[in-house]
């Protein structure tokens, strides 16, 4: 089965906005594109033992091992529903998938080529968007739902990795302090036009 689809990723940090765009990018692009909307963690076993069991514990697993993780849950997700739904020619708007690895995981200290490493089954994706809001702008957005990731610090570390791809040209940047229908509108601008690159 091969694959036919477009498979974006949206990217950023907690409470940038991702679920809200992604959502809204899914809708516009539901009857034209026969877009589907996706998420990591996945609802898949390792997914969802993740979001039980790792996101709001205080007691966290080793990073490394929590990478290893992320890894699985991204085999387990791209297996069992991206690739199929590539594979009928849906376009696959995923919240969160590697770069999230590499920003959250990498801002804990682990090399980015060894969480590349442990991610090289995963699919590349057509595009990477990167939702861009300040740490503290996100922060003050968070104040009811802070999981044991959200710290100022961590914010920025995180944000300087995401940075770096959007330096290297793998993510794009939408500007994502703005209204929510003002971002939405840029990023379906953005996508279309990225559209015509690969269609
Ligand atoms: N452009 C915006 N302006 C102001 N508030 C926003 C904007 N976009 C989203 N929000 C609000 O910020 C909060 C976080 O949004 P959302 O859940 O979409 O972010 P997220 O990136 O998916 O977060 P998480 O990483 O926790 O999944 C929500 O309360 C949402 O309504
Ligand atoms: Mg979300």
């Amino acid at each position: 089965m091969g694959k036919k689809g477009v498979f974006i990723c949206i990217e950023g940090l907690d409470g940038s906005g991702k679920t809200t765009q992604a959502v809204l990018l899914t809708e516009r692009l539901y009857k034209s594109h026969n877009a589907i909307y996706t998420a990591e963690p996945s609802h898949g076993k390792t997914g969802t033992f993740i979001r039980e069991c790792c996101l709001y514990e205080k007691k966290r697993l080793p990073t490394a091992a929590e990478a290893l993780l992320f890894a699985a849950d991204r085999i387990e997700h791209i297996e069992n529903e991206i690739k199929p739904a590539l594979a009928e020619g849906k376009m696959v708007i995923c919240d969160r998938y590697i770069y999230s690895s590499l920003a959250y995981q990498g801002s804990a200290g682990l090399s980015l080529d060894w969480i590349k490493t442990i991610n090289s089954h995963a699919l590349q994706p057509d595009f990477g968007i990167f939702i861009d809001v300040s740490p503290e702008r996100v922060l003050e957005r968070l104040q009811r739902k802070k999981s044991v990731m959200e710290t100022l610090e961590t914010q920025q570390k995180v944000r300087e990795i995401y940075m770096k791809f959007v330096e290297k040209g793998e993510l794009i940047k939408i500007d994502g302090g703005k209204p929510k229908d003002v971002v939405a509108d840029a990023l379906y601008s953005k996508v279309l036009s990225l559209l015509k690159t690969v269609t």
